[in-house]
């Protein structure tokens, strides 16, 4: 029984292992899917809005570095810079989870891989 929890345990860890993923090789993966990313294009980009209502600042605020709040439930959103939340982009599935729902809000289009690169380029110089 005991070692049946072990194996389980082991194997989730071997699963996590395979899932999990570092801001670099995020960002080496955007890159590699479009060119190189400018931290200067996606800090405007972030701070931007794009036709509607929101920008990304709107619920993320500049410097994403501290807790804020969902601009219409008012929940708390943990900071988005990786320097200050060792939990983001870890999980390639999570961000892009989330790129795709946030930029079809703020820009109602999903974001192309170069906006993405060029955004978690700036995430990752924010202090
Ligand atoms: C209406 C509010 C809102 C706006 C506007 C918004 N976000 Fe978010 N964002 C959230 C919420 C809520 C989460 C998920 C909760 C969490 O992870 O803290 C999230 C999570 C994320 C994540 C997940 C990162 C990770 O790996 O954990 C990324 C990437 C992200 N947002 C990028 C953006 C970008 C880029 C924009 C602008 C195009 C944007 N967001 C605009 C609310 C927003």
């Amino acid at each position: 029984m005991i070692k049946k929890a072990f194996l389980v345990l082991v194997m989730m860890g071997l699963v996590k292992a395979t899932f999990s993923a570092t801001p670099q090789a995020l960002l080496m993966g955007y890159e590699a899917l479009s060119s190189k990313a400018s931290s200067a294009r996606g800090e405007q980009f972030f701070n931007a809005k794009h036709g509607k209502e929101w920008s990304c600042a709107s619920c993320h605020e500049n410097p994403p570095n501290h807790d804020t709040k969902h601009i219409v439930t008012g929940k708390v959103i943990k900071p988005l810079s990786p320097n200050t939340n060792p939990e983001r982009f870890v999980d390639q599935a999570k961000a892009d989870k989330w790129f795709k729902r946030n930029c079809n809000d703020v820009l109602a289009r999903e974001c192309t891989a170069q906006e993405k690169a060029d955004v978690l380029a700036w995430l990752m110089t924010v202090k």
